[in-house]
């Protein structure tokens, strides 16, 4: 038995107002007057000058606002990456992303591409990446992927829906300002906190589990709990702990794995572009048989924030779209083999799928 060696983000900052500090933390790690930082921001920041005011910029630096509407796609990294080669003399001194998920993740993906040659869809994987990333710093806005702490960065790509898994996609910095998650709209903030609940109970009900993964998702679960049960947090503490219990989520996963609601969703996501946290909501909401618990009280939460989810995503695909999400669920085995177990194939068979896809 081989146990795996698993790198870390390196430096972390926490509190209310620490993303003013984000000039300091930077400035030491300017390579030189023409290597620039490259901020990536999530577009609903644009024209918000209580945080753009905020970004300490000098020189070349940028700031490249993206969309969050769509999740990351590998020809997205490759064009974004192209530009800042085309653009620049030399590499960027670092990419920080401003955002979520989704942003953290572009943030990730340029990094590592900027200094490995080929195309993204290459390096979707587990250790494919040959040369260390640029210095990169994810900054979340929103609470909950767990992406500022993992060891991955989640691609579409012309074949798949998946991460470029290595030791060098982990963050160098995390700034972790729970302040600047005070505007999520409610339903965002619902869906990206699932998510961070789902890989609390895929991780604590997964035959990977060990004492590291569970020690960070009881932690996380019990936070989410508190958050999304109770009412006894003002909204400032609950911004606070939610960003901590994206961190233990996040961190419980990384030494264990995902399961069947997130197998699903990278169907969903990949066939009919359905985000990561609204997927997972909408997955998990029909897998009494997998997490019984789980998704009982996933329903409590639901009914206590009054969240519609949507109904009959599936009703009008055709076999061959079936087919398609089913390829990439059944593809991603390790999550299913964390969540069944070795003998997985044994129960989960297309039939199975289809029929869980017919329902949502
Ligand atoms: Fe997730």
């Amino acid at each position: 038995m081989s146990y795996k060696n698993f790198p870390m983000v390196s430096k972390v900052i926490f509190g209310r107002g620490s993303f003013n500090q984000l000039g300091d933390i930077l400035s030491p790690k300017r390579l030189n007057a023409t290597a620039p930082f490259i901020f990536f921001v999530d577009d609903v920041f644009k024209g918000n000058a209580w945080l753009t005011s905020r970004i300490p910029l000098s020189y070349d630096d940028k700031v490249i606002y993206v969309s969050a509407e769509q999740e990351p796609k590998t020809s997205q990294i490759d064009s974004l990456v192209e530009d800042i080669i085309v653009k620049y003399k030399e590499l960027p001194s670092g990419i920080i992303g401003i955002g979520g998920g989704t942003v953290l993740d572009i943030a990730k993906a340029v990094s590592i591409m900027l200094t490995n040659n080929g195309e993204s869809k290459d390096y979707q994987g587990w250790d494919l990446v040959k040369n260390p990333a640029v210095y990169h710093v994810g900054i979340p806005t929103i609470s909950g992927t767990g992406a500022e702490v993992s060891r991955t960065t989640i691609l579409t790509g012309p074949e798949r829906k998946l991460g470029i898994n290595s030791d060098y996609t982990p963050f160098d910095q995390v700034v972790l300002d729970p302040e600047l998650t005070k505007d999520v709209p409610k339903d965002q903030w619902f869906y990206t906190g699932m998510d961070c609940y789902v890989h609390c109970i895929e991780s604590l009900n997964g035959t990977y589990l060990n004492a590291f993964s569970k020690s960070y998702g009881e932690k996380a679960y019990s936070l989410c709990k508190e958050i999304f049960l109770e009412d006894s947090l003002t909204a400032e503490e609950s911004q606070d702990k939610l960003m901590m219990a994206s961190w233990h989520g996040g961190m419980s996963i990384a030494y264990s794995q995902v399961g069947v609601a997130h197998a699903l969703s990278y169907g969903l996501g990949y066939l009919l572009g359905v985000k990561h946290g609204i997927g997972n909501c909408i997955v998990f909401d029909h897998l009494e048989e997998y997490y019984p618990k789980g998704v009982a009280l996933f329903k409590q939460m639901k009914e206590k924030h009054n969240i519609q989810l949507p109904q009959g995503i599936c009703a009008k695909l055709s076999d061959k779209e079936f087919d398609t999400m089913i390829d990439v669920a059944l593809s991603l085995e390790p999550l299913w083999e964390n969540a069944i177990g070795k003998n997985w194939k044994k129960t989960i068979t297309r039939d199975t799928l289809r029929a869980l896809y017919q329902k949502m």
